[in-house]
């Protein structure tokens, strides 16, 4: 077999952004598209020769034409081996946990998240390095810079490889090693939860759940786990099996998207507990029969009830989350004397607290949840955690979540976003908050009174680096927030997004509808960012 070097000549557009490099699938059917990418980054890595690489993707359109390029160029590259998940199939997750295990250099997951696939939808490549987590930025800078020059691929020539059999094959002198998609995440899922316990729950006869999986990544984990080894039944997961296209849907675990899921939990024989995730399996979504849990609360419930789970009946080091995300995990961390962290919109700003042991658990508002058992967040993890807390508490998700509030307050939270704004006017409205932000200080609107605002930079505490203008927040005396920020991960256009939270400390006032709670400072947001004048949109096209 050859090794062919093929002349190329740059693309501009290569600049990774929040998770990856995200684009059409057009684009990336271009020719020498991906492998100018996949090459620049193989160049960044110190080396490949000798290697191991991790390979898989969310099974979305042109997934398996990629894999096979990506093959050949590994092994053109000299790496040793690539273990490849069967079919194409390795969740992010679980990517990051092989990653970990078996300590590779790192790993290529193909998955443009939550965004729709097919023949027109997106498709993307992330990069993960050696701890499992996204590669940081000084890696993705030198990837964009390197695809930015480069003029030259490497690839085997070779026919395409059978990646529907486990087991070794060699590419050259590579050796490709087909992986079981789910084993080694399902081993380290039963090292932290007490998969007996929750088997016991889900067998009992009295408790029902629902795993919407969205025709995505997770489908074959999920009937692994809860249909295989924790003995639901058989139509526990809906939805199960991945598709090119998502079934037509689009594969993000929220109110609007999962309706699906929401009508079965909001219907007459509503099953007890329900979930959601992505299309790469790392977000998740949480209700509980006709109540839905913020992705905030939720790590808040998490934390406040990590003793009861055996793999951190040991305490949480710190707690970790994204600056938009609501404060209440605060209120938790404060009560376990544990240290809070407010970080950057993205899941690579934890990277680093976890490295460290400073943060055991993080989440973001975005329906992302996860710990220091991998370095990316985790869907499915987020469910078996729950689940474990429901076996042993025995009340009902609605139950826990109002117990919580009694004991630390409610933090009304609400997200509303304005998609597809052109990108002009979009930058405008943040230009002008970054203006005005700074002379508000002391400022009142009705009755609340603004406390500071800014447009939030983050030191990190381990290496010290800073990430300026990572959004706007306007805080108010009585712990209210309002913060702005341009989404990082759409491909059309931009989108603005509108974060609100307010505090209530008295249980009587825990019942009120969010946006009826918010409505005072969400007419305050747009008082002071011209949001639907400037947008010409009369609403926002998304709230969550
Ligand atoms: C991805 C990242 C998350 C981030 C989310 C929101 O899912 O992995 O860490 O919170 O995007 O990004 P956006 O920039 O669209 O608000
Ligand atoms: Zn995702």
């Amino acid at each position: 077999m050859n090794i062919l070097t093929v002349s190329t000549t740059p693309f501009a557009d290569q600049k990774p952004g929040t998770s990856g490099l995200r684009k059409s699938v057009p684009t990336f059917q271009q020719p020498h598209y991906l492998e100018n990418f996949v090459q620049s980054a193989f160049d960044t890595f110190d080396q490949c020769a000798g290697q191991t690489l991790v390979l898989g993707g969310d099974g979305r359109y042109y997934n398996r034409e990629a894999i096979q390029i990506i093959l050949k160029m590994a092994a053109a590259n000299g790496f040793a081996r690539v273990k490849v998940g069967q079919r194409g199939i390795l969740s992010t997750p679980a990517t990051s946990c092989i990653i970990r295990k078996y300590r590779t250099l790192g790993g290529i997951i193909l998955s443009a998240s939550h965004n729709p696939g097919g023949p027109t939808g997106d498709f993307g490549i992330k990069i993960n390095t050696s701890n499992g987590g996204p590669a940081p930025e000084k890696v993705t800078e030198a990837v964009y810079a390197r695809s930015k020059v480069i003029d030259r691929y490497l690839i085997l020539e070779a026919p395409d490889l059978d990646i529907d059999a486990l087991g070794e094959t060699r590419l050259g002198s590579t050796v490709i090693e087909v992986i079981d998609s789910v084993a080694d995440y399902e081993e380290l899922m039963a090292s932290l939860f007490d998969f007996e316990r929750i088997r016991t729950l889900l067998t009992s006869g009295n408790f029902r759940m629902c795993m919407d999986s969205m025709h995505a990544v997770t489908g074959p984990y999920a009937h692994a786990l809860f249909e295989g080894r924790l003995g639901a039944p058989p139509n526990t997961v809906i939805a199960g099996t991945p598709l090119p296209d998502f079934g037509g849907g689009h594969p993000d675990p929220n109110l609007v998207y999962a309706h699906d899921l929401v009508e079965i939990l909001w219907g007459a024989d509503a099953p007890d507990f329900g979930a959601a995730s992505d299309g790469d399996g790392d977000r998740n979504m949480l209700l509980g029969r006709h109540f839905f849990v913020t992705p905030s609360d939720s790590l808040a419930v998490l934390a406040a009830n990590a003793k009861l789970v055996p793999g951190y009946s040991g305490g949480l080091s710190g707690i970790a989350r994204s600056m938009p995300t609501s404060q209440a995990p605060d209120r938790v961390a404060a009560k376990l004397g544990i240290d809070c962290y407010e970080t950057p919109t993205g899941w690579k700003f934890f990277g680093n607290l976890l490295d460290a042991g400073k943060a055991t658990l993080c989440g973001e508002e975005s329906f992302g949840t996860g710990s220091n058992h991998i370095r990316e967040k985790d869907g499915l993890w987020a469910v078996l955690f729950w689940l474990n807390i429901l076996a042993v508490r025995g009340e009902s998700v609605e139950q826990i979540v109002r117990s919580h509030w009694r004991s630390f307050g409610r933090n009304y939270y609400s997200r509303h976003d304005y998609e597809g704004v052109e990108s002009d006017r979009a930058e405008t409205i943040i230009a002008n908050l970054r203006l005005l932000v700074p002379t508000l200080k002391g400022k009142r609107y009705g009755s609340y009174e603004v406390e500071y605002g800014d447009d939030f930079s983050y030191h990190d505490p381990v290496d010290g680096s800073v990430a300026s203008k990572q959004g706007i927040r306007i805080g108010f005396t009585d712990g209210s927030r309002i913060i702005f920020r341009l989404s990082g991960t759409g491909t059309h256009g931009a989108t603005v997004r509108l974060y609100v939270e307010s505090f209530e400390p008295d249980p009587a006032r825990h019942d009120l509808d969010t946006q009826q709670a918010l409505a005072p400072l969400i007419a305050i947001a747009d008082e002071v960012a011209h949001l639907r004048a400037v947008t010409g949109m009369a609403q926002p096209t998304v709230i969550t």
